[in-house]
C-alpha cells in the first residue's frame, strides 16, 4: 500500500504545484475598438497568444521570460500604446495595422513576423484588444491616406528636395543625424529664405528622447540602422507611412498636416536614398 500511495501522492502534489488557474474563458461578446467582437473569437485569440507570444509578451505585461534580454524590450500591452500605426502617432493603430506588424515583423527586434493562419490573425489582435481598458473607451484613429507619389519619375530632384526639408524646413537632425555639413545647410537656408538651424554638438550621432516605454529612445541614424518598419517589397510606402503617422509613444512626431504633401514625398525620397539604406534593406 505504502509503495503504491507514494507515487500517487507525489503526482497529486506535484500537479497541485503546477495546475496554474485556468482564466475564465470570454463568454459573452466586447466592443473593441468601437467594434463587436464574439467570444468565440476572443477565446481563439487566447489560445493562438499563451501559445506564440507569451513567452515574450507574458500576460500581455510585456514580462515574459524569453522577453527580458530583448532590447527593444517586448511591447507590454496592458497600457495601449502602440508605435507604427498608420493612424497620427498617438491615437489606437487599427485592426490591419497590428496584422501588419503580426505577420511582417519589426525588422531588427525581437518581433519575428508570424506565419498565422488567417483566422488565428483574426482572432488574435482583437483578444490583444482585451488587454487595454483603452480599447474599450477609443475607437482606432483615423487612418492617413498617401496621396499619389507627386515625384515618380523625378525620383533624383525629389531627394534633392528632401535633403532641404530634412535638414531646414523640418529639421530633422534635431534628434535623428544631419547627413549635410554645416556649409551645406546654410547653403539650403540661405537659398531658401529661411534662418539658418542652430547645429548642435555631433550633429552626427542622433539623440535620445524621453518615451512612453520605460526610458529614453535614440532616433535611429536613417542612413545605416535598420528601419522596423520598412519592409524590403514595400520601402517608399512604409516609409511615407512612418514619417506621415510618427511613431506612438515616443518623440518622432505626426508630419502629415505639418509640411505639405510634395514635401512629405519628398522626405520619402531623400531617406530612401541615403547611403547604405537600400544595401541594408535588401539584405535582411
Ligand atoms: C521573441 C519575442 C517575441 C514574440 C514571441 C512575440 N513578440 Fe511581439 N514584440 C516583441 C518585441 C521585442 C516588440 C517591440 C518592438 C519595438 O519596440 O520596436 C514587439 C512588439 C509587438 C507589437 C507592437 C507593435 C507596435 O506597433 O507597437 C505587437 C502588436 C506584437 N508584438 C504582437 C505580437 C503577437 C500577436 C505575437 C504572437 C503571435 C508576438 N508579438 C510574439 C517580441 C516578441
Ligand atoms: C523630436 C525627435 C525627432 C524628430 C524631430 C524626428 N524624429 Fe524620426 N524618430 C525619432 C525617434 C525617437 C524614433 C525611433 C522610435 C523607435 O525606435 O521606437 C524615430 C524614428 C524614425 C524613423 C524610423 C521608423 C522605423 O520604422 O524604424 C524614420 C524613418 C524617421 N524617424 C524619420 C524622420 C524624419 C524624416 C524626420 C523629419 C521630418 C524625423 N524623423 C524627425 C525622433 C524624431
Amino acid at each position: 500500500m505504502r509503495v503504491r500511495a507514494g507515487p500517487a501522492l507525489l503526482a497529486a502534489a506535484l500537479a497541485a504545484l503546477t495546475a496554474c488557474p485556468e482564466p475564465p474563458p470570454f463568454r459573452g461578446p466586447l466592443v473593441l475598438g468601437g467594434r463587436r467582437v464574439a467570444p468565440e473569437v476572443l477565446n481563439r485569440g487566447r489560445a493562438v497568444f499563451e501559445r506564440a507570444c507569451k513567452t515574450c509578451h507574458g500576460n500581455g505585461d510585456g514580462q515574459g521570460p524569453t522577453g527580458f534580454h530583448l532590447s527593444p524590450r517586448p511591447r507590454d500591452f496592458t497600457k495601449g500604446v502602440f508605435k507604427f500605426g498608420s493612424v497620427p502617432a498617438g491615437s489606437l493603430p487599427t485592426e490591419e495595422d497590428l496584422r501588419r506588424v503580426i505577420r511582417d515583423g519589426l525588422a531588427g527586434t525581437g518581433m519575428l513576423p508570424w506565419k498565422l493562419s488567417p483566422a488565428d490573425l483574426d482572432a488574435v489582435v482583437p483578444y490583444l484588444m482585451t488587454l487595454s481598458p483603452r480599447w474599450r473607451e477609443e475607437p482606432a484613429g483615423e487612418p492617413i491616406v498617401p496621396g499619389p507619389d507627386p515625384w515618380t519619375g523625378r525620383e533624383a530632384a525629389a531627394a534633392a528636395r528632401g535633403a532641404r526639408v530634412y535638414h531646414v524646413v523640418a529639421r530633422c537632425q534635431s534628434c535623428h543625424p544631419a547627413y549635410a555639413s554645416p556649409a551645406e545647410i546654410a547653403a539650403f537656408a540661405a537659398e531658401l529664405g529661411r534662418p539658418v538651424p542652430q547645429p548642435r554638438p555631433r550633429p552626427g550621432e542622433p539623440v535620445a528622447t524621453a518615451s512612453d516605454f520605460g526610458g529614453p529612445i535614440l532616433a535611429p541614424d536613417l542612413a545605416r540602422d535598420t528601419l522596423r518598419s520598412v519592409r524590403p517589397g514595400s520601402r517608399l510606402a512604409d516609409l511615407y507611412r512612418v514619417i506621415a503617422a510618427g511613431v506612438g509613444g515616443t518623440s518622432m512626431p505626426t508630419w502629415k498636416g505639418a509640411l505639405p504633401e510634395e514635401d512629405l514625398w519628398a522626405l520619402v525620397h531623400y531617406v530612401d536614398r541615403l547611403p547604405d539604406r537600400k544595401a541594408a534593406t535588401a539584405s535582411r
